[in-house]
């Protein structure tokens, strides 16, 4: 089995998001359910807004790689971008339709794996991708249809996994050093043991290699509630440089 047959299979059993104890008891694609994902999401990482700024976008051709449970997405369709989705799973295109239309708003959805796009050259002013193009077997592939699908100009947002992180180090410390096993690599956890398998996270230097055709490149690191997790008050310290989140511009 290919990797993204499992990379499938992971998120078609729920969508990113959408976990029991975030939902609760609310029946599943309610009006309630999306709202409690929708408020999780954004308490979590309120970062998004200043990274994605969804409002710069009415009027253009949005293409969103990985629209999970479509909270992102419906912030585009909310500030008038004619959207596109795609994802690997059909539970994330159904889900990511019912949220839109729950707000009486709609986009173009398909299942379909990003490494391929079944989209013309030019056909975007801008592409998003929230924590996506590291579950991907071949990111690279999926980067450079990004590059071909997008139009002179047009801009590249998203967020990747950056390894030298606190989440990573945790992960290395309870996978790898309490499991006997410290001659585990950083990449070696996280690919087994952070979300679905194949994940992968980078240092700023691969990220600019990998998005190399992109004249313009602009990387931040952001410190999360995940790096700060399990730190107590020492949480509010941690500095973005330490964070598990790399938030991406490349303009074409
Ligand atoms: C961590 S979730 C993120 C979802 C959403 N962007 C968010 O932030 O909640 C990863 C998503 O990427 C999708 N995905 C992974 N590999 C993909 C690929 N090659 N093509 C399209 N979607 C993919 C998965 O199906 C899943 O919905």
């Amino acid at each position: 089995m290919g990797l993204n047959a499992a990379v499938r299979r992971y998120w078609e059993a729920e969508p990113c998001g959408t976990g029991r104890w975030i939902v609760g008891a609310a029946p599943p694609r309610s009006r309630d359910w999306f709202a409690e994902v929708e408020e999780h999401r954004y308490a979590e990482e309120p970062h998004i807004f200043s990274v994605a700024q969804f409002t710069r976008f009415r009027g253009k051709d949005v293409l969103e790689i990985g629209v999970g449970a479509g909270c992102d997405h419906l912030q585009f369709a909310r500030a008038g971008a004619r959207c596109h989705g795609v994802d690997l799973t059909d539970s994330a295109i159904e889900t990511t339709r019912r949220h839109l239309a729950l707000h009486g708003l709609s986009s173009q959805l398909q299942q379909a794996d990003a490494e391929d796009l079944p989209f013309a050259e030019a056909s975007f002013d801008a592409v998003y991708s929230w924590g996506v193009i590291h579950h991907s077997e071949r990111p690279e592939a999926i980067v450079r249809e990004i590059h071909r699908v997008l139009r002179p100009g047009g801009k590249f947002i998203g967020m990747m996994y950056s390894r030298r992180s606190l989440v990573a180090y945790k992960l290395w410390v309870r996978r790898a050093l309490l499991n006997g096993r410290p001659l585990r690599s950083l990449k070696d956890v996280i690919w087994n043991h952070m979300e679905s398998v194949g994940t992968k996270a980078y240092t700023s230097a691969e990220l600019h290699a990998l998005f190399g055709d992109f004249p313009k490149r602009r990387l931040r690191a952001l410190a999360t509630v995940y790096d700060r997790k399990w730190l107590g008050p020492l949480g509010s310290a941690v500095p973005d440089v330490l964070g598990w989140n790399f938030a991406i511009q490349a303009v074409k």
